[in-house]
């Protein structure tokens, strides 16, 4: 039974290392025996009428439709296509609705989507999964073919296997530069987690500051022990000596920028366009890549390169092809049985986010609130809300806990001055109320991080605990990603429930379009 079946793959790191090597391997295989025997490529074909590939491409595409509909047709495969035209989109159906229903149509269904929203195919991952599950329909597998500006995986393991196919296999070290629009190219985005094959990794961002590698992409570069080079221009780039042999290219995404940069596209095509007069200066080991498709009027790799033999690109693009048709039997379960390496796995969560504390004193007269709050006899009291922070945004948090948490009981709260330490702090106390279950604590820690619970028994502290940010924040109401082009964005009216995941001391970051928040951004 292969591993792979079924599987997701929203983003690059949906495969482990070994995963992706797997698949390299495999496609380099199915090319060979594609070149020399075509006998030999049999065992890579799913053969299977009753495989159901769904193409729901909502955003243009050429190269990834195509070859992933040709890489069907190898499988023998039904194959079937959506688009915004023609279906019921068009009549303001859900994804989510449409997909419930297509996953009934086949034992076994591969879906493909392009989308402009992010996260799709982590979201249809999972409601359609346990909606399959509870009609005893396999759960499909889901490929992103690119969403928004988000990730395009499949684009990923075609430049990968491209890129080792010119190292000759060689993963030892790569020296890459990445040339034109890294703001919005989502094909660069993948790159983060795409090069890790590579024991060593050189990466040279060749972009105008204005388009240049998004910062939170570049850190996680730097954590994976790349060494980053940042130039503004080609001219500037070649005007140095340590130029890399491999160059990948990606069009300015006019699609995707604002007016203000759409104004200066010029200027900024020109930065990143490779001119003539560069010629001289190319080496005889240097190759060129490019997802495609090239603008054109005005492509960054001119047609006067396409007969020189730093002309990758071409190959590149043939790569889509087999690379897709070994994903497809991967995830139909054709192929894997035999793989042996580390696969991935889902994310855990350790719930140590609450900590037990022992009470400074157990007297309850001690624990005495001053200003305005009675001691409570029985109860709870939650204590150290936002301390040190300004009253006003302490008086904040306090409101948001009583509305999050529906705390329409008789009670009281305030803000006060620690006698200890005379920083302020908020305090609710909550007379009557003797415990709070496992997810309404979750939901005070996602809130208000720092703060303590107090179980009172006979005006005494009998139990005190700190709550710690939980390791993921879901199901409430009041969470929202900011990025407007999330699938879990109220505008798309998909009935995603917002989620996410602690990725550093304060940061979150969305279950779907993986956009990273400060704490207080994911609240809406
Ligand atoms: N490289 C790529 O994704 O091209 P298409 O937009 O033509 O699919």
């Amino acid at each position: 039974m292969s591993s792979f079946r079924g599987r997701t793959i929203q983003v690059v790191n949906d495969l482990s290392l070994d995963e992706q090597l797997y698949l390299y391997e495999q496609t380099r295989k199915l090319k060979h025996a594609l070149a020399t025997d075509l006998a030999g490529a049999e065992q890579f074909r799913v053969n299977d009428s009753d495989l159901g590939v769904y193409l729901i491409f909502l955003e243009d595409s050429t190269r990834t439709r195509e070859s992933f509909r040709n890489a069907a047709k190898f499988h023998r495969a039904k194959v079937n296509e959506f688009g915004l035209a023609g279906s019921s989109f068009a009549k303001s159906e859900s994804i989510t609705d449409t997909v419930k229903m297509l996953a009934g149509y086949s034992r076994n269904s591969v879906f493909i989507m392009r989308t402009p929203h992010e996260g799709t195919c982590r979201w249809l991952e999972d409601v359609v999964g346990r909606y399959c599950e509870s009609h005893g329909i396999a759960p499909p597998a889901f490929i992103n073919g690119g969403d928004g500006r988000h990730e395009h995986p499949t684009q990923e393991f075609l430049d990968e296997f491209s890129f080792l196919e010119a190292l000759n296999w060689d993963r030892s070290h790569i020296h890459l530069a990445l040339v034109g629009d890294l703001l919005h190219g989502r094909t660069v985005h993948s790159k983060v987690n795409g090069l890790r094959v590579f024991g060593e990794v050189e990466v040279d961002m060749v972009a105008p500051l204005s388009i240049t590698m998004p910062l939170h992409y570049a850190r996680q570069m730097e954590n994976h022990g790349f060494r980053l080079r940042w130039f503004e221009s080609i001219e500037e780039y070649l005007s140095q000596e340590h130029v890399a042999p491999l160059w990948y290219f990606t069009r300015l995404q006019l699609e995707r920028m604002g007016e203000k940069l759409r104004d200066r596209a010029a200027s900024l095509r020109e930065a990143v366009t490779f001119g003539r007069w560069f010629i001289p200066r190319l080496s005889e080991r240097m190759r060129f890549f490019h997802p495609l498709p090239r603008h054109r009027e005005t492509p960054v790799i001119p047609p006067f390169l396409d007969q020189l033999a730093v002309n990758a690109w071409d190959e590149q693009a043939m790569n889509g092809y087999y690379t897709r048709i070994i994903q497809i039997a991967l995830l139909a379960g054709h192929l894997g049985a035999d793989f042996r390496g580390e696969a991935q796995r889902p994310p855990r969560f350790s719930d140590d986010f609450v900590e037990e504390t022992q009470p400074r004193s157990r007297l309850k007269d001690d624990y005495d609130y001053k200003i305005g709050i009675k001691p409570v006899a029985d109860g709870i009291v939650i204590d150290h809300i936002a301390v040190g922070e300004e009253p006003q945004t302490i008086w904040d948090q306090v409101n948001k806990i009583r509305r999050t948490l529906g705390l329409n009981c008789v009670s009281s709260h305030g803000v006060f001055a620690s006698e200890q330490t005379g920083r302020h702090k908020g305090l609710i106390s909550l007379p009557g109320i003797t415990e709070f279950d496992e997810r309404i604590i979750k939901m005070l820690g996602a809130i208000a991080p720092g703060c303590t619970l107090n179980l009172i028994r006979g005006r005494r502290v009998e139990r005190k605990f700190r709550l710690r940010m939980p390791p993921r924040v879901y199901n409430l109401e009041e969470i929202c990603c900011k990025n407007p082009d999330c699938i879990s964005h109220p505008r798309h009216a998909e009935p995603v429930i917002a989620e996410f995941y602690r990725s550093g001391d304060e940061n979150f970051v969305c279950r779907y379009c993986e956009t990273p928040h400060s704490f207080n951004e994911i609240w809406s």
